[in-house]
């Protein structure tokens, strides 16, 4: 089997190409770099360093693909309301390059990463047919959406490849980014990262705020059962998540290795946390229903959330 992943050298993206060389496929890797890193690269993979936003210059690499793995995308919230058109651009019109590609050369199925953030403020637990308010939405979430809904038009039902939408609620574990200035960590990685520098954790706005954490080989999973499931391919969306979700305080305290009992004010009086200021876009809470999952993949997350935490401290 010969399979593209395009973000192949980002954090979730490399993590797929290293499953799929362990199973023995050829695989191709299409980056342009904007936040892949080299060492994330596997060195079985051929690496092509382009922009999906290029339609002719990835084109060539789509002959002969058996399946699409499409995780490529600028996938921050922030600094969606910077630049929204560099978003449009990247996550928009370069998923639609894709599948117009994968179409033209009878690829048989993608595999999109769609996000959770396109529920926006939503229902608890949240199911994959609840109402979408667009007006809940930021730049990133809206572009992720849309590329959803180019998985519906641009896939089978207009004569394209099969295709299927995961909906990953938010993904930790190895490789993600723990750089604390500029990269815009999402919170366990923001938490590595001001610990490995011995600095106080910061806590936006209240620490109350609760969300869905699933492990990066659990997503994985779920990639490789959506490529092969006889089940699905008609632009099914289906919620990747653990199905239990966590307060920042409770992570603080994971991250810190302190007891559960560890009071708030005993973390902010010794310093080891501090409030910093509320961030445009991020909603209170998110929890994903995962009988969807289960149904058509039969997949359900194996990683529990303390003991991923203790793997990623040991690194
Ligand atoms: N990390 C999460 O918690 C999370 C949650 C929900 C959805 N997702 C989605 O999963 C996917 C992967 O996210 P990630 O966390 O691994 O991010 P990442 O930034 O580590 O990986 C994205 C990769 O895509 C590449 N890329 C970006 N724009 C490109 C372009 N125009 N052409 C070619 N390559 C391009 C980047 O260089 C990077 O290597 C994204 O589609 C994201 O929206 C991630």
């Amino acid at each position: 089997m010969k399979y593209i992943v395009t973000g192949g050298a980002g954090f979730i993206g490399s993590h797929i190409v290293d499953a799929l060389i362990k199973k023995g496929y050829k695989v191709l890797i299409i980056d342009n770099m904007v936040t892949g890193k080299k060492e994330n690269i596997n060195p079985k993979a051929e690496f092509y360093k382009l922009d999906i936003f290029n339609e002719n210059d990835i084109e060539y690499l789509f002959k002969g693909v058996d399946g699409i793995f499409h995780t490529a995308a600028l996938a921050r919230i922030q600094p969606s309301f910077e630049d929204p058109d560099l978003y449009f651009k990247a996550n928009t019109v370069g998923t639609r390059n894709v599948l117009v590609c994968a179409k033209k050369y009878g690829v048989k199925r993608v595999v999109y990463s769609a996000s959770s953030s396109a529920y926006g403020d939503t229902v608890i637990p949240t199911l994959e047919d609840e109402k979408i308010v667009s007006q809940s939405l930021h730049p990133y979430g809206s572009t992720k959406r849309m590329g959803e809904m180019l998985m519906s038009d641009l896939g089978i039902m207009t004569g394209g490849p099969e295709t299927v939408c995961l909906r990953y609620f938010n993904v930790y574990g190895p490789r993600q980014t723990t750089e604390t200035d500029g990269a815009y960590p999402t919170v366990i990685g923001l938490f590595l990262g001001l610990l490995k520098k011995k600095k106080s954790l910061t806590i936006v706005p209240d620490g109350h705020q609760r969300r869905d954490f699933t492990w990066v080989g659990d997503v994985v999973n779920a990639n490789i059962l959506a490529m092969e499931s006889k089940k699905v391919g008609k632009a099914e969306i289906i919620n990747i998540g653990s199905g239990e979700n966590y307060s920042i305080w409770n992570i603080a305290r994971l991250v810190l290795e302190l007891p559960e009992k560890t009071s708030e004010k005993e973390l902010l009086e010794s310093g080891k946390c501090v409030f910093a200021p509320q961030r445009r876009g991020e909603v209170r809470e998110t929890l994903a229903n995962i009988f969807k999952a289960k149904k058509f993949l039969g997949w359900q997350p194996k990683m529990k959330f303390k003991n991923g935490i203790k793997e990623l401290l040991k690194k």
